[in-house]
């Protein structure tokens, strides 16, 4: 079954895009570039049909901040209900002040601090996903001076490969995520012993942007497994949590549906009768954003193959430089030119700052607006100030209109930590 998507942006009139109904090319005017645009009604509707998808059977999605926490987009999914993966302190605090509240959020990462922890125990998160024995050790010992019990899950690495960028695979042995699974059953029986913590579930995330559903089965069916090992032990759990990482169709092809995902997972998790949590972030934010730049430049490079330079790079959107990642591009200025060959770079001072590279297309001229296709996830979280710039505009779209919910950074706010 496929979707028919109704929000979001749409290229089909070849010329202007909108972004539900509103011209994309007159918000980019209007606020600049670069300038990250989302569209609400897309984000809504995707965490609704993800959170559809699992039907009746016990279930919490906690949004993955990590792919996108600007706070006007963690607000409109805590509006739609949605519950938080935070993965650090930062994110915590974002979680709250968008109105999450302790219980909605479960505390994943596999370097929390020893003040994250302190903190995460006094607030009283949902769930602390432990990494490891000697993070156990460390809550357990927290929460005993803090005269409570943490709620904690242990994150399992299960051995299992994912078909994705190595730089976001998270599940073999050698990755340095999670309990290794041989360990992982002495590992919660002797959490489940501790007076300072209260073993409520068992974590597994084996990467993202993975659209191989049997990756995603097996890890679903091996974590599944292990809970009646625990159970068998008189361990009972509440809940299984199994991360995040269904992927989107960044090419435009067809990737697994909401439907098809559920399908999968419940299969495994649903005999066991334990709630389900998922972890997903990618596939909710990542169609409903794109990165808006002006060209700056345009030289060739010999005779048929030119440099399109853009004023987004790698510091304001990192996927292609750091994980080969392909977006499709959308010039907003129609050319009729023949097409040529162009590498789409940024202004960065690295080679390896590129948006888009071999790209046949009409040459864009100085002035130009392009967008950047599914930019909506590990877009904005990953921008950085390499080479000072500032950090980008963010805009959302909703109710027929659009509003800024983050301002362009100025080289004061960068200076302003300085002395
Ligand atoms: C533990 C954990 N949960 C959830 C996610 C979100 O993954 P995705 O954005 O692919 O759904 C990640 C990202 O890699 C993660 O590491």
């Amino acid at each position: 079954m496929r979707t028919t998507r109704m929000a979001g942006f749409d290229f089909s009139s070849g010329g202007q895009p909108v972004c539900d109904g509103v011209d994309v090319a007159a918000v980019a005017h209007a606020v600049g570039t670069p300038l990250y645009l989302y569209s609400a009604a897309l984000i809504v509707e995707r965490y609704r049909e993800l959170e559809a998808a699992f039907g009746d059977y016990p279930h919490r999605i906690h949004y993955a901040l990590k792919a996108n926490s600007t706070l006007g987009i963690v607000r409109l999914l805590r509006e739609a209900g949605s519950a938080v993966d935070a993965n650090s302190g930062g994110e915590i605090a974002v979680a709250l002040k968008a109105g999450a509240t302790p219980e909605d959020i479960v505390f994943t990462g596999v370097g929390k601090t020893a003040a994250e922890l302190e903190d995460a125990v006094r607030l009283g998160v949902g769930s602390i996903n432990a990494e490891s024995a000697g993070e156990l050790d460390r809550i357990d010992r927290i929460a005993v001076a803090q005269g409570t019990r943490a709620r904690v899950a242990v994150r399992l690495n299960p051995d299992i490969g994912a078909d994705t960028h190595p730089g976001i695979a998270t599940g073999r042995r050698s990755h340095k995520f999670g309990v290794p699974i041989h360990e992982a059953r002495a590992v919660c029986r002797d959490a489940a012993a501790r007076d300072g913590l209260d073993l409520v579930g068992v974590h597994a995330h084996v990467g993202s942007q993975i659209t191989n559903l049997d990756t995603l089965r097996r890890n679903a069916d091996l974590v599944a497994r292990f809970t009646r090992t625990l159970a068998a032990d008189g361990v009972r759990l509440e809940h299984i949590d199994l991360g995040g990482g269904l992927g989107i169709a960044y090419d435009g092809a067809a990737a697994p549906t909401a439907a098809e995902y559920a399908r999968v997972l419940l299969e495994a998790v649903a005999p066991t009768g334990l709630t389900l949590l998922l972890e997903p972030g990618r596939w909710i934010v990542g169609p409903a954003g794109a990165l808006l730049a002006t060209v700056v430049d345009v030289k060739p490079q010999g005779d048929v193959r030119y440099f399109v330079v853009l004023d987004a790079g790698m510091s304001e959107f990192l996927r292609p430089a750091l994980y080969q990642a392909e977006h499709r591009l959308e010039p907003l200025t129609a050319r009729s030119t023949p097409a040529v060959t162009c590498d789409v770079v940024g202004p960065v001072c690295e080679t390896s700052d590129v948006i888009a590279m071999g790209q046949s297309r009409p040459l864009p001229r100085v002035g130009d607006l392009m967008l950047v296709r599914d930019a909506g996830a590990y877009g904005s979280t990953m921008a950085s100030n390499y080479n000072r710039r500032p950090l980008p505009a963010e805009a959302l779209v909703a109710g027929g209109g659009w509003r800024i919910i983050r301002r362009r950074q100025t080289i004061e706010d960068l200076v302003a930590c300085e002395g």
